[in-house]
């Protein structure tokens, strides 16, 4: 096992490098190697888990489940909070193990470790009020009640730009509701998932409650997670084309599937707005985790009145971002996860430019390194460019200007996906009339930024089905009995 020696921790042992299985550490016959994509350096050699041990960790989450399932919510919810507390407490090193190997900026990534850890303490509280029901029967002498349980073991496959949060939010929800849990984190980003595993031993969560296999084998441990006869529910945060092969697997089985897939998401600038805030708004939503995020900002539409001063404004703000290893003091915008990121990126804007659209700053590389994209406008953009009608996981914001409010809808609806939209007026009627036209799951209004833990997050559309997160949340790791209660006359 080879560890890069000076990542600055301050508690050692929340590098792990083994997959945590059944309460343990399970070593494997190879290993792989995790590295800083702001500069190419080792952080980690990880154990390479496997079908075999992907197994173990489906055993031991069915083993698991009896017993947790049986705990009452109270006490589910006190192991969680010490969970939550032990995320918070150890909020620096989780953030730095997760920008070593994510690349976002520190301060974004403890950001993160927040985020996360806030789903933990949302659901540990939340699990309380797991209500059922009485309904009067359809005769005297009857009585239907409604029940809510555990939907059982859960597999879920998370990714690598949100290394920590996307785990908590699903694992918190399934572990509140007394379900447990098995995840195959992304291979790029294994350390932030091992690191929670550590802290959920130390906070108490019984042995096969949370399993993390950690392997590249990504076809193999996906079908044991799919497919297994064990698992009820499978969950996934990705992209659509992945997501659909695996709703496809899950279907031997009929599994209960929830699933966060790409987006592509239009910000709406119309011309009676606050344009300062509309640029500051887009530049969080875009700029964010390099863009490398499901709910960024993928399209600016702009009315055409005002998009000369917004194109004006936001270049200049768009300028200021500095870039750079997110380890280092002031940086806003670290590197992309890897160099075919970066290519993907440079062959939509290319791709763009070709036919039509114009370049306003960025548009390259930069000295920084390979995986370093500058952050980027492009203009005079339409929606049927490659940088429009894909998801550009990048830092680039391409700019589309229309005429009128029903246009404005017609476009931003003008694709398969379903996630966020954002939009920026403060005209009350036309709030209104936006936001229900809108075809997607979550709308920002007058808002960049509306990620939490109170709140439904999910899609509509290709963008994916469930919710995460808020009360919601906890539905798609419940079933709903109905106890049918007759001879109750005398
Ligand atoms: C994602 O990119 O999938 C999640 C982003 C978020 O939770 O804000």
């Amino acid at each position: 096992m080879r560890i890069l020696q000076d990542h600055g921790l301050q508690d050692e042992k929340l590098l792990k490098t083994f997959s945590y299985i059944n309460g343990s550490w399970h070593s494997s016959e190879s290993e792989f190697d995790v590295t800083n994509p702001a500069n190419g350096e080792l952080v980690a050699s990880v154990n390479n888990a496997g079908i075999v041990e992907t197994e173990l960790a489906v055993k031991a989450a069915k083993d698991a489940l009896k017993a947790w399932s049986a705990k009452s919510a109270n006490e589910r919810a006190g192991l969680l909070r010490n969970w939550f507390n032990l995320m918070m407490q150890h909020q620096d090193d989780l953030g730095r193990i997760l920008t070593l190997e994510q690349g976002k900026p520190l301060a974004e990534a403890k950001g993160e470790i927040a985020y996360g850890a806030a789903f933990i303490e949302w659901f540990a509280e939340e699990g309380k009020r797991v209500y059922g029901d009485v309904i009067p029967g359809p005769s005297g002498d009857k009585r239907i009640i409604v029940l809510k349980q555990p939907v059982g073991v859960v597999a879920s496959i998370t990714p690598w730009n949100f290394p920590n949060a996307m785990i908590a939010r699903k694992a918190a929800a399934a572990l509140a509701a007394g379900c447990t849990f098995v995840v195959r984190p992304a291979t790029l980003t294994p350390l932030s998932a091992l690191a929670m595993a550590e802290l959920a031993e130390r906070a108490g969560i019984p042995a096969g409650v949370f399993n993390v296999v950690v392997g590249e084998d990504s076809r193999g441990m996906g079908k044991v997670l799919t497919q297994h006869p064990d698992i009820a529910k499978f969950t996934f945060t990705g992209s659509t084309g992945v997501g659909k092969t695996l709703i496809g697997q899950c279907a031997s089985t009929v599994k209960k599937v929830s699933m966060e897939l790409g987006g592509n998401a239009p910000f709406i600038v119309f011309n009676d707005t606050d344009i300062d805030a509309a640029v500051q708004g887009a530049l969080v939503s875009k700029y964010r985790n390099a863009g490398q995020t499901c709910v960024c900002t993928n399209r600016i539409l702009v009315q055409k009145e005002v998009l000369a001063e917004f194109t004006e404004k936001f270049a200049t703000e768009v300028e200021k971002l500095s870039l750079g290893n997110g380890l280092n003091e002031g940086i806003n915008i670290g590197p992309m996860i890897s160099k075919n990121a970066v290519s993907d990126v440079e062959k939509l804007v290319n791709d763009s430019i070709a036919v039509g659209a114009q370049l306003k700053i960025g548009g390259k590389a930069t000295e920084a390194g390979e995986n370093f994209y500058k952050p980027t406008i492009l203009t005079n953009v339409t929606n049927d460019m490659p940088i429009a009608n894909n998801e550009i996981f990048g830092p680039v914001s391409p700019i589309i200007a229309f005429d009128s409010e029903e246009q404005a809808i017609q476009l931003a609806n003008d694709t398969q996906y379903g996630l966020a939209a954002y939009f920026y007026s403060r005209d009350i009627g036309r709030i209104w009339r936006v936001a229900e036209g809108l075809e997607y799951g979550m709308v920002g209004i007058n808002e960049g930024i509306i990620s939490n833990a109170a709140a439904p997050f999910g899609g509509v559309k290709q963008s994916g089905n469930g919710r995460e997160g808020s009360k919601y949340g906890l539905d798609d790791y419940l079933e709903i009995k109905y106890l049918c209660m007759g001879g109750l006359n005398k």
